[in-house]
């Protein structure tokens, strides 16, 4: 049967049975929804539908309410306009973290973005760094060299630009960490169950970290005689301060964790031994020490490295003979890290070699930028050959490269452009092709 009704002044004939909402949105007339999924009843509804009904004292849902004949509706007023503002007001003030946001699913570890800085917006900084440690157990390494993947879909962007979501991860782990906040981290009663964690590096430690507040009794087997695997010995220090990280580890292993250092996998012990030791399960995380190796002539020469290499003897205050001027083959983050320290070190010239164009490079935008403002320099498609021991140090020849028609998969590789080769001389040559187990 059909009805006749008016909304907003304008006449409509609709069929029994259906609700405002649908009335008006066949008629082209748009009401505000925010619960309203057809045919589900949400527990609480936001009324962001609410409209005036001509004779009734107080405003209807328009998705639930079903239309009369007669009926004379009005979608929008003041008084609707407050009382919408109010409910959203209401839902906003109570509305923290508790649904999926693109920062949230975009970010590696999961963690809850918008948690966390609902919780700092409301001060309470050491509940932030817990709920950060519920996902990740490293704020304060993460807070200061994660890409920051969350921010890149952080819907603030749609009004001007994200928000500082790392930065204010970094600055609760601070603030606890400058005024010794014990963060009241718990564990579940203790199962009995002893666990041998292989690799104090992000990886083991991470592990370590849960499964002490699991219960169980952990002890981690670091083959070097410090903590934190890469974030030690591949991160440089002026990314991760060592105090920062030392105390990181610290708030790990005060969880219950005993560590044993100078204790390598298949050197100083098998896994044969830690079931003997009565170990009920070994968790093994070693972490991709070894480069891809440079496959050139000249590649074992001395003053030519690896990244990983070059870096672990930064970290281990063991580097020594530079030189003035020094290359670095690659464009991952680790290759511009290697190039950013050889600056550090007093070396005068730092060119990073690259065999396709700049936005080829995997670096992380942010620092690449930071590496070409501190000085470095960039020689773009061109590839090293060859290296030998010449007059003044190192000669390197380079190739020029040109990219191929793109393949099956729609990807241009570098080839090289034969006849067109030159050479430079340096004293350092560090290469950063990827990492493997
Ligand atoms: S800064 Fe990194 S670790 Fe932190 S929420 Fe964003 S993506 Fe996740
Ligand atoms: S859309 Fe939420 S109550 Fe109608």
């Amino acid at each position: 049967m059909s009805l006749n009704l008016v909304i907003d002044g304008q006449e409509i004939v609709a069929q029994q049975g259906i609700t405002i909402l649908e009335a008006a949105k066949r008629a082209d007339i748009s009401i505000p929804t925010l619960c309203y999924v057809k045919g589900k009843f949400p527990e609480k509804a936001c009324e962001l539908c609410v409209v005036e009904v001509e004779g009734e004292s107080e405003f209807q849902r328009a998705c639930m309410v079903q239309i009369k004949e007669g009926m004379r509706i009005v979608t929008n007023s003041d008084a609707l306009s407050k009382h919408r503002q109010q409910r959203l007001a209401i839902l906003a003030e109570t509305h923290f973290g508790d649904c999926k946001a693109p920062c949230n699913l975009t970010c590696p570890g999961q963690i809850n973005v918008q948690g966390y800085i609902a919780h700092v917006a409301k001060g309470e900084y050491e509940e932030a760094v817990r709920l950060v440690m519920e996902r990740n157990p490293f704020p304060f390494s993460v807070g200061r060299v994660c890409p920051r993947f969350c921010e890149t879909r952080c819907r603030r962007i749609l009004v001007d630009e994200p928000v500082s979501i790392n930065h204010l991860k970094r600055f609760v782990a601070d603030w606890c960490m400058t005024r010794n906040v014990d963060l009241k981290l718990t564990c579940d009663p203790p199962t009995g169950k002893r666990i041998a964690v292989i690799g104090g590096g992000p990886a083991g430690l991470t592990a370590a970290y849960y499964l002490a507040r699991k219960g169980h009794d952990i002890t981690v087997f670091e083959a070097m005689p410090k903590l934190g695997g890469m974030l030690r010995y591949g991160i440089p220090s002026y990314k991760i301060p060592r105090k920062i990280l030392d105390y990181e580890t610290n708030v790990i292993l005060a969880m219950g964790i005993s560590v044993k250092f100078n204790q390598k996998l298949g050197t100083n012990f098998t896994i044969d031994d830690l079931q003997k030791q009565g170990f009920d399960a070994t968790f093994v995380g070693v972490g991709a020490w070894a480069p891809q190796p440079l496959d050139i002539p000249g590649a074992s020469l001395p003053g030519v490295m690896s990244a990983t290499e070059f870096l672990r003897l930064v970290a281990q205050d063991k580097v020594k003979g530079l030189g003035r001027r020094a290359a670095v083959f690659g464009g991952n983050n680790i290759a511009l890290e290697a190039a950013r320290s050889l600056l550090r070190l007093g070396v005068d010239e730092v060119t990073v070699v690259f065999p396709k164009s700049r936005t080829g490079m995997s670096a992380n935008q942010r620092v690449l930028n930071e590496a070409e403002g501190e000085g470095v320099q960039f020689l773009m498609v061109a590839s090293p050959v060859k290296i030998e021991h010449g007059s003044n140090g190192l000669d390197v020849e380079l190739i020029r490269m040109r990219l191929t028609e793109p393949d099956k998969r729609g990807i241009r590789h570098p080839e090289p452009i034969p006849g067109s080769s030159n050479f430079i001389q340096v004293d350092t040559f560090i290469y950063s092709l990827g990492q493997m187990a």
